[in-house]
């Protein structure tokens, strides 16, 4: 195997969710909401919520455990852990540091990636691009997140999107003269347009005038960018890797909003049916939600050896990115 001919591919996957559920008719005892708004507007029905004591990292580790199990790969090969995630059990130690620990990773490096949404994309970026270098062999990628500790339960706009969970990724060394494994791959972002989408008083920068640490959206135009950007840069994977629509299997967006994958799916021209849809059940789960789809395509037999996968996601920043791999 020479170093030109590394790519990295995805050798496990895993999920991990809590067990309670927050339906709509929950919601509706908490705000001005109904379950019609939400499944019309947004596709939600349910929404997963961590349990007392079950945090990011446990979560993640969960997730990160079945990833390596499916691969067959002991957490001692592990070279590198990312972890995409906005909300850590503490900035430090990192949510990567800790799940480590609980794996007994003991010889990886551990960082966490703070890409809001996007965060699983950037993550199994920076592993393919360690891959192809020829510097490590099995990175493993987890997004974990319990979004519910940054939900301001009074706000309507945003308490009905998300929930809590975690998805793992291993991508290993793979001999790219197959075909397969990541084809392409494209991020991107905007400081622009950071006021569209905020968690005030999670930095070292006071906001005096929020009511705690919770998040706040502008979500139309949220919305707005989050077409154009995912369109763009998921039309960009699929060119450089020399592709089209029609050869997509499996296009697995960020599950954020059911009319924001209907729009992206529509501009790419892929059809409904190559387009994995789990948001009416665990809602957005940030980072996690391309990891846990991912593993649940996998689970119903979605995916087959040569099929073309994209992934695809935007989120807070403004940041975006998408992937093209083949799998198998
Ligand atoms: N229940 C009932 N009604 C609601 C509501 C809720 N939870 N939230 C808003 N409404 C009302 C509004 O008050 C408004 O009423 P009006 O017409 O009387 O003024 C109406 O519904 C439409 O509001 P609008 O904000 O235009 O709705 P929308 O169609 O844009 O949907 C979002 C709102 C947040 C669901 C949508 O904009 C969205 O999903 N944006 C992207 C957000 C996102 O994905 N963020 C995460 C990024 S990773």
């Amino acid at each position: 195997m020479t170093m030109q001919t590394l790519t990295a591919q995805i050798s496990g996957v895993g999920k991990a969710l809590p067990e309670r559920r927050l339906t709509n008719a929950d919601l509706e005892k908490m705000v001005d909401t109904s379950d019609e708004w939400i499944t019309k507007r947004v596709g939600i029905k349910e929404r997963r919520i961590a349990a007392e004591g079950e945090y990011t990292s446990h979560l993640g580790a969960r997730a990160a455990a079945d990833a390596l199990a499916m691969a067959g790969v002991p957490a001692s090969e592990v070279d590198l852990i990312l972890v995409a995630t906005s909300t850590p059990d503490t900035v430090y130690p990192s949510a990567a540091c800790l799940i480590q620990k609980a794996l007994g990773a003991t010889r990886a490096g551990v960082l966490d990636i703070s890409a809001a949404c996007t965060g699983f994309i950037y993550g199994a970026s920076l592993a393919t691009g360690m891959i192809r270098s020829g510097l490590m062999r099995q990175v493993l990628v987890v997004a974990a997140e319990v979004n519910t500790s940054v939900v301001n339960w009074k706000d309507r706009d945003t308490c009905i999107l998300f929930g809590d969970g975690a998805g793992a990724a291993l991508f290993s060394a793979h001999d790219a003269s197959d075909g397969r494994g990541v084809l392409a791959l494209r991020l991107g972002g905007d400081g622009e347009y950071a006021p569209l989408l905020n968690l005030p008083n999670s930095g070292c920068r006071p906001f005096p005038d929020a009511p705690g640490r919770y998040i706040v959206m502008q979500g139309n135009e949220v919305f707005k960018q989050a077409v154009r950007n995912m369109a763009e840069c998921g039309a960009d994977v699929l060119a450089q890797a020399g592709l089209t629509a029609a050869d997509v299997s499996l296009l697995i967006p960020h599950q954020a909003n059911i009319r924001i994958i209907d729009a992206v799916a529509t501009r790419l021209g892929v059809p409904p049916e190559r387009v994995f849809v789990n948001i009416e059940k665990y809602g957005n789960t940030s980072a996690a939600t391309i990891p846990i789809a991912l593993c649940e395509a996998v689970e119903q037999g979605r995916l087959k050896p040569g099929d073309v996968l994209v992934i695809d996601a935007f989120g807070a920043g403004l940041t975006w990115g998408a992937l093209a791999l083949r799998w198998g």
